[in-house]
């Protein structure tokens, strides 16, 4: 029987007009960007897969609960929503609401680190390493070899290698390692989970030494659905009860509710470790707010308990991930390079692969970025040597082996013929990929560098194809 089509489980209520422009007026907004994504305006952009962060529709049920936000400067009952969400979704007992995720990460990195201990992670991602940096901790890749591999089409690419843990315990002893900072669906690796397995071998690992596991869950629910439909024995269970199964083998987490949580701003801290949230509190008040606020309005707080709510829907998550795959299908249907297995959030674009004739200096991600928003108006986003920044000793480039740009699709926003216009549009370019030139940096900030950087094209020609 032929498979049956299965439509996103919602209908579109509102919408927003998409800005149309001319292959002219781009070539001028990315002259004007200095070849920078980050740099455009969003008047000069059409479908923006810059990130899916912040970038979500919500609900008409999240829309009516903000109108109910409790705006009280303390004891806000749009806070007790919230914890009580988090608490049954999460299971975390202690919830510290922020402003958004890279907050929880700074006050979790000031409260857990003490200057020159190391904080493992599976891969990194950019705010979360440069807050353990600030806090005077030292980054260590603990993530399996297959995720630096664009090649490999492992499914786990987000595992943690307990091998590599267990070296640099057997190196500079438990006491050297501040926490183990583990991201489910890891960003950098291309949107790549963790197997519920791997999570439960480590954990065991690290009880061993009484190291514990905080979380950046930013996109848990992502990675509990991958649990569901990949691993076995979980087939026939709710991604609400893997994500739950899952939290439970930290101690907490952080986590960017921009992402999963389904709204456009906000975040927080989770813990089931009394004192670690008093000391999150403490620190709170003076960088955030109150408590029962964290640099939110009550309407956000609101907003954010419905979404944490819907987006452990099984229809909906399913729909969401399926939608990436649908891009990702048509563009290795045409030979285009990506990461593969897909990822959850995003599809990567392989610019080493895409643009072999640019070598890692000349920036192909930054490039192929830059070329695809001329094409078709379509933003994405470099996460390649821009984004790794410079090493703090050497001050040299970090040449990641992982290449990329990132198509990130934001959550209940777009249909699948916008995916069929990214689709040629990526298609297009890489039957003339020869032509894309490479770019020179030429303004170059000293931390989060991708954000700010302006380049120009080697070749006065331009980088468009
Ligand atoms: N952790 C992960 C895995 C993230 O992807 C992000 C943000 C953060 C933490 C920080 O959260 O933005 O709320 O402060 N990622 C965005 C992205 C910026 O586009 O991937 P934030």
């Amino acid at each position: 029987m032929r498979p049956r089509t299965i439509a996103e489980p919602y209908r579109i209520k509102m919408v927003e007009p998409m800005p149309v422009t001319t292959r002219p007026q781009r070539e001028a907004a990315i002259r004007e960007a200095g070849w920078n994504t980050f740099l455009l305006p969003s008047d000069a952009v059409g479908i923006d897969l810059l990130t899916d962060s912040g970038t979500s529709a919500m609900s008409d049920r999240q829309w009516s609960a903000m109108m109910l936000g409790d705006e009280a400067y303390a004891g806000s009952r749009s806070f007790a929503n919230l914890e009580r969400a988090i608490r049954e979704i999460y299971g975390f007992e202690h919830v510290v609401p922020t402003h958004q995720g890279r907050a929880a990460e700074h006050l979790t990195s000031q409260i857990r680190i003490k200057p020159g201990q190391y904080v493992p992670m599976n891969m990194y991602f950019t705010t979360t390493r440069a807050h353990a940096e600030r806090a005077g901790g030292i980054f260590y890749d603990c993530i399996v070899d297959e995720a630096h591999d664009s090649h490999s089409e492992f499914p786990w690419k987000g595992n943690i290698d307990i091998q590599k843990l267990q070296k640099l315990v057997d190196a500079h002893g438990a006491e050297s390692i501040a926490y183990l900072s583990l991201a489910p669906c890891v960003n950098m690796a291309g949107g790549q989970p963790f197997s519920m397995a791997n999570i439960k071998a480590v954990a065991a690992w690290a009880k061993g030494y009484n190291l514990p596991i905080i979380f950046d869950a930013t996109r848990a629910v992502e990675n509990a659905y991958f649990i569901q439909s990949r691993e076995e024995g979980y087939a026939s269970r709710s991604v609400a009860s893997i994500l739950k199964e899952m939290m439970g083998y930290g101690e907490g987490c952080t986590v960017s509710s921009k992402k999963d949580n389904l709204v456009n701003i906000g975040g927080f801290m989770a813990t089931n470790n009394p004192d670690f949230a008093r000391k999150t509190k403490e620190l709170l008040v003076v960088f955030e707010g109150m408590p029962t606020y964290g640099g939110l309005a009550g309407r956000d707080l609101e907003a954010m308990a419905v979404g944490v709510r819907e987006m452990v829907e099984d229809a909906y998550i399913a729909s969401r991930i399926r939608q990436v795959a649908y891009l990702g299908q048509q563009l290795a249907d045409a030979g285009v390079p990506t990461v593969k297995p897909f990822g959850g959030h995003a599809i990567f674009l392989d610019a080493r692969a895409f643009l072999s004739h640019l070598p890692q200096d000349q920036f192909p991600a930054q490039s192929l970025a830059a070329a695809l928003y001329v094409d078709s108006g379509v933003r994405a986003m470099e996460r390649g040597i821009v984004s790794a920044g410079r090493d703090p000793k050497t001050h040299d480039h970090c040449r990641p082996k992982l290449e990329l740009v990132r198509l990130t699709i934001p959550r209940r926003v777009y249909t699948n013929l916008h995916m069929d216009v990214v689709a040629e549009s990526c298609i297009a370019l890489f039957e003339q990929r020869e032509k894309i030139q490479g770019l020179k940096m030429v303004y170059e900030p000293e931390s989060l560098r991708f954000f700010q950087a302006r380049f120009e094209p080697l070749v006065a020609a331009g980088v468009g194809a």
